[in-house]
């Protein structure tokens, strides 16, 4: 067991709003952690500009030895044509392949202060808590060939989406165990809702088949049901109460979590976790972007990168107490009126964590 003093959290702030909301959660970690190690990394465009590469090899060593590492956002309009294998994502990219976190949790909670602000009327909201497992490390994001080439005079584009039967079952083995200790008996899919295309896809004909295999051996005792991701895009803005767990690849991982994020008020407010093995330090990164249009500007709601650092404390460092008080302070300041301009109010990213701070 590693001590708590010799934990290390490993800041990578990244490009765009990611620097200013990075900071806002490392006061945070100063008060609640006081002696968690941090310390700075470069990823992404920052990392590009400084060593031509977006991940150096020195910044994945390094993230292997640290206990968790905390990321801002990555990309923007500067790096448009710097070629692909060098641009800003693959450093994330890179990153997330590199620790091998297969599972990206991402909750969809709605603040009851935010019910209001969401882009659905409040009671489809009101007491909405989804949590998305999102497959991060295979699927069309990696598989290959991956290419542009020229064929008879015009161009083609091929991207592969692949899965085996041990990335679909361990992902899936995540969503499992998370749901058994999120016990509901509201709502339509009170347990696992998987989703994946198998209607037209040979990866969704696995995945179904082997999260129905793995459920069967392992988890029977947690309710499993299975739908089309495009059904299941239309179900999260129609009842999005009805869903707990939902379980998808990396692709339509990607698309609902955005989706899903809309219904708690606004994408400045989602954390997630992207984990691995056990051993393994948990990637902690707000779900929204770079936003390279309000960059520096101080209008970035910082409560995404604050929950990243609550997700943190709680799945990699094993502070329960203080991610607790993380997400107490964050409530009590959304309920006190603490607004950023994504959730209709005009604090500045300073402001905004200072109103998390009094409640801390
Ligand atoms: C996310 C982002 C990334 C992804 C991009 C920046 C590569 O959209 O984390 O959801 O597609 O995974
Ligand atoms: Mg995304």
């Amino acid at each position: 067991m590693v001590q708590p003093n010799s934990q290390t959290l490993l800041l990578l702030p990244g490009d765009g709003i990611g620097p200013e909301v990075t900071a806002e959660a490392r006061r945070v970690a100063e008060i609640v952690a006081p002696d968690l190690a941090l310390e700075d990394g470069l990823l992404g465009g920052a990392s590009y500009d400084a060593h031509g590469e977006p991940m150096t090899a020195a910044t994945l060593a390094r993230a292997k030895e640290c206990d968790a590492i905390l990321m801002g956002a990555v990309g923007g309009p500067k790096w448009d044509n710097v070629p692909r294998d060098k641009r800003p994502e693959a450093g994330l990219l890179g990153m997330r392949k590199g620790l091998d976190v297969y599972a990206n949790l991402r909750p969809a909670y709605c603040f009851p202060a935010l019910a209001a602000a969401s882009a659905l009327r409040t009671e489809l909201v009101e007491g909405l808590d989804i949590l998305i497992v999102r497959e991060l490390t295979s699927g069309v994001y990696f598989g290959q060939p991956k290419m542009i080439e020229t064929v008879g005079g015009e161009r083609r584009a091929v991207d592969t989406q692949s899965y085996t039967t041990g990335e679909i079952r361990r992902v899936a083995a995540r969503a499992f165990e998370l749901a058994r200790g999120r016990k509901r008996t509201s709502g339509k899919f009170p347990g696992v809702l998987s989703c994946e295309k198998s209607n037209v896809m040979e990866t969704g004909v696995l995945w179904r088949e082997e999260v129905t295999r793995l459920h069967k051996e392992q988890y029977s005792d947690v309710r499993l049901d299975h739908m089309l991701a495009d059904a299941a895009a239309m179900h999260l803005v129609k009842a999005p109460k009805d869903i707990n767990v939902l379980l998808a690849d990396n692709l339509f991982g990607d698309i609902l979590s955005d989706e899903a994020s809309m219904l708690t008020g606004s994408i400045g407010m989602l954390p997630s976790a992207s984990l691995g093995e056990p051993g393994v330090p948990g990637l902690y990164e707000p779900v929204h972007g770079s936003a390279p249009d309000i960059a520096g500007k101080g209008l970035a709601n910082p409560c995404a990168a604050i929950l990243s650092l609550e997700m943190a404390l709680r799945w990699s460092l094993n502070r329960p107490e203080a991610a607790d008080r993380v997400w107490k302070a964050v409530d009590a300041a959304l309920s006190s009126g603490a607004r950023t301009a994504d959730l209709g109010g005009n604090l500045t990213t300073r402001q905004m964590t200072d109103a998390i701070l009094k409640h801390l």
